[in-house]
Order: structure tokens, then sequence, then C-alpha cells
């Protein structure tokens, strides 16, 4: 039995809630970074008709990973470190959408990486937790991280997803 989509255990449900527009229209292929168990990523498979690469690095988190996708043939599982964009790009298509969804230091790193793995049209969403950066308050730690997405991105909207996520911000992003 499929879970109800909750956005506390969903960043992308919560930047639905929040008003972001990161609705899926129906077709997109998308490059997940940070699937985990796929929670969120069983959801998206039941919007759209497109494949769903999955990068999940923990042993743990890929177990149940690989399960969701024995019944569900459209989440292809990479279990390998986002960081190692040679061997993604050696498994992807085309990308409509790149999702970011990896709460460490170098968060804006890994997703400038991938980054290069798609094309100026594609979608970015960014899930930021601010805690994973600094100690800092969110929304300074969020101005500092502005200026470094700012350098390959643009931003075309942004929101803090709390109270679904605590020191979270969504971002939604295009390629300069
Ligand atoms: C916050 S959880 C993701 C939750 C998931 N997006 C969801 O909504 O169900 C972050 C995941 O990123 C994974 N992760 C952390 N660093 C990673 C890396 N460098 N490459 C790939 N996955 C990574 C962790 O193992 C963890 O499962």
């Amino acid at each position: 039995m499929v879970r109800k989509w909750e956005a506390k255990t969903s960043k992308w449900k919560a930047a639905i809630e929040k008003g972001l527009d990161v609705e899926l229209s129906g077709n997109e292929n998308i490059l997940y970074l940070g699937a985990s168990s796929g929670t969120t990523v069983e959801q998206l498979a039941l919007r759209t008709s497109g494949v769903i690469y999955a990068v999940e690095k923990s042993y743990q988190m890929a177990i149940p990973l690989v399960r969701l996708a024995e019944k569900q043939e459209k989440i292809l599982p990479l279990f390998c470190d986002a960081r190692n964009t040679d061997y993604i790009q050696s498994k992807i298509g085309k990308v409509d959408i790149l999702f970011c969804d990896i709460p460490s230091r170098d968060q804006v790193e890994i997703l400038t990486r991938a980054s290069e793995l798609i094309d100026g049209d594609c979608k970015i969403f960014l899930s930021l937790k601010t805690q994973s950066i600094s100690q800092a308050s969110p929304l300074m730690v969020k101005r500092n991280v502005e200026k470094r997405i700012g350098e390959h991105f643009r931003i075309i909207d942004s929101k803090s997803i709390e109270p679904f996520h605590k020191k979270h911000f969504f971002f939604v992003l295009k390629k300069k």
C-alpha cells in the first residue's frame, strides 16, 4: 500500500504546501540526489511517466530503495556518491528536473557538479539544510549560500519550508 504524501516527511511536498511551483506536469525524467529509502521517490513515481534516477550512497537506505524499484520500474536506483558524476552520467538519459536533498556541508558544490549533467532547460530544486553548513542563524546561512548559488544558477524562487522541516529552505533554480 502506498503511503500518503506528507509534507513533514518530504521536503518536495513541503515546498508544494508552501506554494512553490514544483508540481510535476506528468512526464518528467528526474535526477534525484539523496533518495534515502525512497519516501519521496515513491510519490514522484506515481506522478510522472518518466524515469526517476534515484542516487543514494548509504547501503542501509539503498536496500529499501532497491526493493521499491523492484515493484516500480520507473525508479532506477543508483547506489553511489552523488559526487561521482562520471558514474551517474553513464547511467542516465535526458533529465527534466534535478533535485538535491543531501544535507551535507558541500551540498551546493554537489548540486553544482551534478548540474554539469543537465541542459539549460532543466528545472533545478535544492533543499537546503542550513544547520549542515553552519550553526549561525538560518537566514544568515541562507544569504551566504545564495552568493555561492548565484555563481552558477539563477534563483527563480525560494522559501522556508518550516514548520515542516526546521532550518530548511527550498530553492527553485535554473542554470545560468
Ligand atoms: C534527508 S535524506 C533524503 C530524504 C529523501 N530525499 C526523501 O524525501 O525521502 C538525505 C539522504 O542523502 C544521502 N546522502 C548523503 N550524502 C550523500 C552523497 N554524497 N551521495 C548520495 N547520497 C547521499 C543520505 O544517506 C540520506 O539518505
